[in-house]
């Protein structure tokens, strides 16, 4: 299954909200091509979920925004771009699949950062993604998994005490916090990047994880020739395995209120 047309819109998918926070840098970067996103409400959080499991929901995800045409498929999570990413490439070798990890991994390497500290679900820190890839580019590399927090953010506490207090206790006066750079290594994170910059140190410079991610993805369409030539503004719909208010609502706020957003029920191989 492939998909080369430079009209075709670009793919992109989370377990929920927070790859929207890529979609919208997305869109900033690239206000005239088409965006296809889906967000898979009905098996979040997949920070929790086994690595076969996060295979495949990717995979029938992957089938899905093909079928309506992706030209490329960027996975807007860090668990899926941990765990399945190498699963995708290898069950659709002839498309362009982009994962959130291999920019943010490259943008250190690129401004060589001392010591880094990464925060992420479980399902991203054990599968050890983040701290091979940035074995021998920085000399220490200090990974936690911090699970309460992509769950806070879709109950949409982002801001106020319960968001204060749940990251106090994970990042005060915790090693992770001390370090010269802090990956979100979780898409929902951006959404609560102020409130985390006040509890690291002040040396500690928080990586832009969707700024980064949207260059890339930039820099991959034009290298492929893949870039849309249409003059207007693309168009972007969102789609989601269970419709529900605190995604529909956190979804307006990126996008505004006339979204185009619908319920689609995938197959999934329970077998994998
Ligand atoms: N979007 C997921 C990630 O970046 C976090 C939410 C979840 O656990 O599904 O890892």
């Amino acid at each position: 299954m492939s998909n080369n047309q430079p009209k075709g819109p670009i793919g992109i998918f989370d377990s929920g909200v927070g790859g929207l926070t890529i979609a919208r840098a997305v869109r900033e970067l690239m206000p005239n091509e088409d965006i296809l996103y889906f967000g898979d409400t009905l098996h979040l959080p997949y920070g929790e979920k086994s690595p076969d499991a996060i295979r495949r929901y990717s995979e029938a995800i992957a089938r899905f925004l093909l079928k309506n045409e992706a030209k490329c498929i960027l996975i807007a999570c860090n668990s899926a771009s941990a765990n399945a990413f190498h699963h995708l490439k290898k069950t659709f070798p002839d498309v362009l699949f982009i994962n959130v990890i291999d920019p943010v991994v490259d943008f250190i390497r690129l401004n060589k950062f001392s010591s880094v500290g990464v925060i992420g679900t479980k399902a991203t820190i054990t599968s050890l993604a983040y701290q091979k890839r940035l074995d021998g580019i920085s000399n220490q590399i200090i990974a936690k998994a911090t699970p309460l927090l992509a769950a806070m953010i879709e109950e949409g506490f982002t801001d106020g005490n319960v968001a204060e207090s749940v990251i106090t206790a994970y990042l005060g006066n915790d090693h992770v916090s001390q370090s010269d750079a802090l990956i979100l290594g979780c898409t929902h994170y951006p959404l609560i990047s102020e409130k985390i910059k006040q509890v690291v140190s002040d040396q500690c410079t928080i990586i832009d994880g969707p700024g980064i991610i949207a260059e890339y993805t930039k820099n991959q369409l034009e290298d492929l020739a893949l870039v849309a030539e249409r003059k207007k503004p693309g168009t972007i719909r969102i789609y989601v395995s269970d419709h529900t208010p605190s995604f529909a609502r956190l979804a307006g706020l990126f996008f505004g209120d006339n979204l185009d957003l619908k319920e689609q029920n995938l197959a999934y191989d329970p077998m994998g």
